[in-house]
């Protein structure tokens, strides 16, 4: 799976269990990045409905929540000639050696051509087939895996990191059998349409701040959108993003409230689980306020890690370190909205499980340094 800020992969364990001991059959993840939520209830049993408004995090959605290779028993060893095929195809320099290797430094120029090389047939032979997607996410894990980052795409490492030196080399996703869906598209838009349709339970995760994913991982829309971009800066972001209409509500301190409350409100669904930490722009009474409206509510608080940046501290252009290490974690609230006697047996379920504790108050964010403020 690719790196990813903000991927709920310690809260995998805590969400699987709220959904089993929910009886839940359908499922709507609606912020779903990496798909590690869907894919976790895909594979308990769950149908899943994977919805996010970035290009790359779609296409993850189609190969590991929307492709069934039950439902397709020639795709496994299809997708197995492809892979080899796609391998052993020598590298030929475009877009993303120009741009991400020579005009900045994701990547080693070698593996540059390979992406290239490989992108460039993904798009000519598997355009429209079932494949695409899986290739495609195929593709982008084995660029995650040779890049020269933090796991941020607004800026590259000065020196190289160890794993860019490594050759590029796809490898075959690990497919879920079972039915699920992908949709791409604004959840603000979406929350509440019949597109969605109505699901047992939904998790909503939207982002907590202003740092855009889409930006924050720009290669990975360039290299899903294969348009050739005109781009700007160190970071040789896409010049699209400048577009005002490019931004989502979630990533603004004035519009995030209302698009939150609204999605929670429109969104069809016996139970709604939210994510969202403690030191963001909503507080814990009015999350819990958000959320009243759809029944009983209760609050899991989670221990967790804040971003790496945070643990190395703020450095100038020239390296020299010019801020303090501010406090490491921070904690992830859960809270879980619906009808009282199955809120409670999920709750219930997590807590005897050992995976979290509910809290009935906020937790405090640790007082006396500065946070880390990263540059959007
Ligand atoms: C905190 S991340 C979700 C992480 C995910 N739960 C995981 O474990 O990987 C928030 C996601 O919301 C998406 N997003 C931002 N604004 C959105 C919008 N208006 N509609 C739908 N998705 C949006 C982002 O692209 C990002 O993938």
């Amino acid at each position: 799976m690719i790196k990813y800020l903000g991927s709920k992969r310690r809260l995998v364990p805590a969400l699987t269990v709220l959904a089993a001991a929910s009886g839940a059959r359908t499922g709507l993840d609606l912020f779903t990045g990496t798909t590690r939520v869907a894919q976790a209830w895909k594979r308990q049993g769950m149908n899943v409905t994977a919805v996010d408004s970035a290009r790359f995090a779609h296409v993850l959605a189609r190969c590991y929540v929307a492709t069934d290779p039950w439902a397709e028993p020639t795709l496994t060893p299809a997708l197995s000639v492809a892979v080899d095929r796609l391998n052993a195809l020598p590298g030929r320099p475009g877009y993303v050696t120009a741009t991400f290797c020579e005009s900045s430094r994701y990547f080693r120029p070698e593996n540059g051509a390979r992406i290239d090389a490989v992108r460039d047939a993904i798009e000519a032979e598997y355009a429209g087939s079932d494949l695409w997607p899986v290739l495609l996410t195929s593709l982008l894990e084995a660029a995650d895996r040779v890049d020269s980052t933090t796991g941020l795409q607004m800026a590259y490492l000065k020196q190289w990191a160890a794993r860019a030196h490594q050759p590029l080399r796809l490898r075959m996703p690990e497919l879920l059998a079972g039915p699920g869906r992908a949709v791409r598209g604004d959840a603000c838009a979406l929350a509440g349409a019949p597109e969605l349709g109505e699901v047992d339970l939904a998790y909503l995760d939207p982002p907590y701040n202003q740092h855009r994913y889409d930006s924050n991982y720009h290669v990975w829309e360039t290299i899903v959108a294969w348009d050739a971009p005109s781009h700007y800066g160190v970071a040789c972001k896409r010049t699209d993003l400048r577009d005002p209409s490019t931004r989502s509500a979630f990533n603004g301190r004035r519009t995030m409230p209302a698009a939150l409350a609204r999605v929670v409100t429109a969104v069809r669904a016996e139970v709604v689980i939210l994510s969202y930490n403690n030191e963001s722009w909503l507080s814990y009474e009015e999350l819990h306020e958000l959320c009243a409206g759809r029944g009983h509510v209760e609050v899991l608080a989670f221990d967790s890690a804040r971003y790496v940046g945070a643990r190395i501290g703020i450095h100038d252009p020239a390296g020299r370190k010019v801020g303090t290490v501010s406090h490491l974690r921070n904690t992830e609230y859960v809270l879980v909205a619906g009808p009282r006697a199955r809120v409670r047996r999920m709750v219930d379920a997590v807590v005897a499980a050992g995976l979290g504790r509910p809290t009935d108050r906020p937790v405090p964010v640790p007082v006396g340094q500065p946070r880390v403020t990263l540059p959007v």
